[in-house]
C-alpha cells in the first residue's frame, strides 16, 4: 500500500491555530510577541526563509521586523545589531540567518544572541540545556520534526530512529530532542555520518529514518525498510528549465520509489520546511509568554 503523505503544511497550520489564539491572549494582557530578524546579503534561499518567516509571523499576530545589512557588512556591525535587537524590549526572540559572509564567525554572532531570546535554540547555554534535558527554547527543525511525527499519529517512542546527518542544526539536536525521557521522545536513536561505513545496514534498521545530510535524492528504496516512517529534511535546488525559477526542490529521498515501500512519508516543498517556520513562531509565543508574571 503507498506511504500516508505527512502534510506539513496541514500540520503546521494546525499549530499556527493555536499560536493565534495564544498570540491575542498575550495581547489581551498588553503585550505584543516580537521577532527580530537580521538578514545579512541577498542569498536568495536566505531572502525567500526570511520572507516566510515575517509571512507567518504577520498570520499569527507576532510583530517583526527584519534588519537587511549589505553583503559585505564587517562582522562589528552585525553584532552591532544583535545587541540592539537584545536590548530592545518590543522583540521577545531574535535570529541572525544563517550562512553569514566567510569573513563573519557565525559561533561569535550566535552566542552574541542573548540566551532568553534565541528563539532558534543555537546559543551555547541552550544547546546544553537541551542535552542535559531543562527547559529550552528547541532548535526549530528539531522541534517541528517531534510534533509532526506526534501529531500524525507516529509517536517516536519506544521507536528505533535513525537520523542521517550530524549537523548542528538538525541532526545533532534531533538526536538529543528525541532521545529525551519525556512524552513525545523516549526513542532509541542512531546517527549515520559520512564516516559510517556501510549506511544501509542501519537504515534498514529504522523504524523512523530521517534524511539530514543536505544530499538529493541520496537515500534510495532499498535503503529503507518496508513500513518504516520516513521524514525528509533536505531541501535541495536542482536545476529544471521546464520550472518558472530555472530550479525546483528536491529533497534528500527518494520520494517517488520510498513511497511504494513505508507506511508514511513527508513531501518536498511541503514538509518539513512549513513545521521549521512554524516553531520558530511557537519559540517566540513562548519567550513572550516568560516575560509576563
Ligand atoms: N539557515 C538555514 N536554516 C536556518 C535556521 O533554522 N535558522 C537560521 N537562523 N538560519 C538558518
Amino acid at each position: 500500500m503507498p506511504a500516508k503523505i505527512i502534510s506539513g503544511k496541514e500540520v503546521a497550520g494546525a499549530i499556527r491555530e493555536e499560536l493565534k489564539l495564544r498570540a491575542q491572549k498575550l495581547k489581551d494582557r498588553g503585550l505584543v510577541a516580537g521577532l527580530g530578524v537580521i538578514l545579512v546579503g541577498e542569498d536568495p534561499a536566505s531572502v525567500s526563509y526570511v520572507t516566510a518567516k515575517a509571512k507567518a509571523a504577520e498570520e499569527i499576530g507576532i510583530f517583526e521586523e527584519t534588519v537587511r545589512l549589505p553583503g559585505d557588512a564587517a562582522e562589528e556591525e552585525i553584532l552591532k545589531n544583535v545587541a540592539g535587537l537584545n536590548q530592545d524590549k518590543r522583540f521577545h526572540g531574535v535570529l541572525v540567518q544563517l550562512p553569514l559572509p566567510k569573513w563573519v564567525n557565525p559561533d561569535k554572532v550566535i552566542n552574541f544572541i542573548s540566551p532568553e531570546k534565541d528563539v532558534d535554540g543555537f546559543h551555547p547555554v541552550n544547546v546544553g540545556k537541551l542535552l542535559r534535558g531543562e527547559p529550552c527554547p528547541l532548535p526549530c527543525t528539531p522541534y517541528g520534526i517531534q510534533q509532526m511525527l506526534v501529531r500524525s499519529g507516529f509517536s517516536p517512542e519506544g521507536q528505533h530512529v535513525v537520523i542521517c546527518g550530524r549537523s548542528n542544526i538538525v541532526g545533532k539536536p534531533l538526536a538529543a530532542l528525541l532521545m529525551q525521557k519525556k512524552p513525545g521522545a523516549n526513542a532509541t536513536v542512531t546517527i549515520c555520518h559520512t564516516g559510517t561505513k556501510d549506511i544501509k545496514k542501519y537504515t534498514l534498521q529504522a523504524d523512523i529514518l530521517i534524511a539530514a545530510m543536505g544530499a538529493p535524492k541520496t537515500i534510495i528504496a532499498d535503503m529503507v525498510r518496508e513500513g518504516c516512517v520516513v521524514i525528509d529534511v533536505g531541501v535541495n535546488r536542482v536545476p529544471d528549465s521546464s520550472a518558472a525559477k530555472g530550479f525546483r526542490l528536491v529533497g534528500d529521498c527518494d520520494f517517488e520509489a520510498i513511497k511504494e515501500k513505508a507506511a508514511a512519508i513527508t513531501p518536498v516543498p511541503g514538509g518539513v520546511g512549513p513545521m521549521t517556520v512554524t516553531m520558530l513562531m511557537m519559540n517566540t509565543i513562548e519567550a513572550a509568554e516568560r516575560t509576563l508574571p
